[in-house]
């Protein structure tokens, strides 16, 4: 689909699904306004960006600017006319945020509010917003669809959860205001030019920026939360999406919401459909990277779910939005920018 012609406001830009997707937005023919606040990214993406952007580099704009800085957002939006906005921005850490709760509410649904008024002042009523599978909490059943239950397990989950429910609200109250609520799986991957990927800032708490630095034999070995879990070898299942597929799903979103005369709020789950063990993600990454991940069996993590992976017929239905690539395509493009930037965008660059 094209969006030739339209201008998207992108909040979290920077950070991994945000350049990701700014990048495809670019190549379906958008032009892109992306702001970051920097919390949890490096003005060095926007370099990495605009490499792969080429020609189109300059139909992309960052500002630096966070989503509660109301003068910030209003200066923006007096000097442009958005079609859209990709909504990323926000704190990610469900370890962090149940130690640091308030900082948590304050960024992620207070600035949210912000990011809203300052949208509505301007008549801007287009949203895709970067909602989480953790809105499900620990599903009863797997295939999850968006019917079922929702139930924050921690307060990042109930962040996005209060922000869906927001969001549901002002569409009710306000038939102008179309929004897709995007539900990621386990987001992992990297661009497969190994150019752009993800960066954890301190101790990885996901599995695959861990199992990446081990194999970069900057940790010692893996702790594998689980293996008594009744699976078909005792190690928990999840759902994991090329960070690609999920670029392109934010893309046929947008194209969504805006051939969408009335769209309200929908959810939408975006994943593929197909889980996979931890025990399966390390051999994934071993036959990728050729390198040996060092692991050992622990006691499960508290608050884990046995088995999560997606139903993928919404998506496929309402975006014509079905992921593409498999595990050992996710592992091997991750190796191509873990091997390019073993510390990420803090690797020296070669004179
Ligand atoms: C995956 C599996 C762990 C680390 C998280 C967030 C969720 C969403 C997706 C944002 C689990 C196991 C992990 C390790 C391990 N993010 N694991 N050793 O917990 O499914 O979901 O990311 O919206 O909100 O909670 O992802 O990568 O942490 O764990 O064995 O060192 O890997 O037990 O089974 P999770 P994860």
């Amino acid at each position: 689909m094209s969006l030739d012609g339209k201008n998207i406001f992108v909040t979290g830009g920077l950070g991994f699904i945000g350049s990701h997707t700014v990048l495809v937005l670019l190549e379906h023919g958008a032009k892109v306004h992306l702001i970051d606040n920097l919390s949890n990214s490096f003005p060095r993406v926007f370099d990495h960006m605009k490499k792969l952007a080429g020609d189109k580099a300059d139909k992309m704009k960052y500002t630096k600017c966070d989503i509660n800085d109301k003068e910030g957002l209003t200066k923006i939006f007096e000097a442009e006319t958005f079609d859209c906005v990709i909504h990323f921005a926000g704190f990610k850490a469900v370890g962090e945020s149940v130690e640091k709760p308030l900082e948590y509410y304050r960024n992620n649904f207070v600035g949210t509010v912000v990011l809203l008024e300052v949208m509505r002042q301007f008549k801007c009523k287009n949203m895709v917003f970067s909602s989480s599978c953790t809105v499900y909490g620990l599903p009863e059943e797997v295939p999850i669809t968006e019917a079922a239950p929702l139930k924050a397990i921690s307060p990042y989950g109930r962040t996005k959860l209060f922000q869906e429910d927001m969001f549901r609200d002002i569409a009710v109250g306000d038939k102008e205001w179309r929004v897709l609520l995007l539900r990621y799986f386990n987001p992992i991957g990297a661009h497969p030019s190994g150019e752009l990927g993800e960066h954890p800032v301190g101790i990885p708490n996901n599995l695959m920026p861990y199992i990446q630095q081990v194999a970069l034999g900057q940790r010692e070995f893996l702790r594998v939360f689980g293996s008594d879990y009744p699976t078909p070898d005792g190690t928990a299942i999840r759902d994991y999406i090329h960070v690609m597929d999920l670029a392109e799903g934010h893309v046929a979103a947008v194209a969504k919401v805006l051939a969408s005369p009335e769209l309200g709020c929908t959810p939408i789950n975006l994943g593929t459909g197909k889980g996979s063990s931890v025990l399966e993600m390390i051999r994934a990454f071993e036959a990728a990277s050729g390198k040996k991940v060092e692991h050992k069996l622990m006691d499960r993590r508290p608050g884990d779910s046995v088995a999560v992976w997606a139903a993928t017929e919404t998506a496929e239905r309402e975006l014509g939005w079905k992921a593409k690539y498999g595990v050992d395509d996710m592992c091997v493009h991750q190796w191509a920018w873990a091997s390019k930037y073993p510390q990420g965008y803090e690797t020296p660059i070669a004179e």
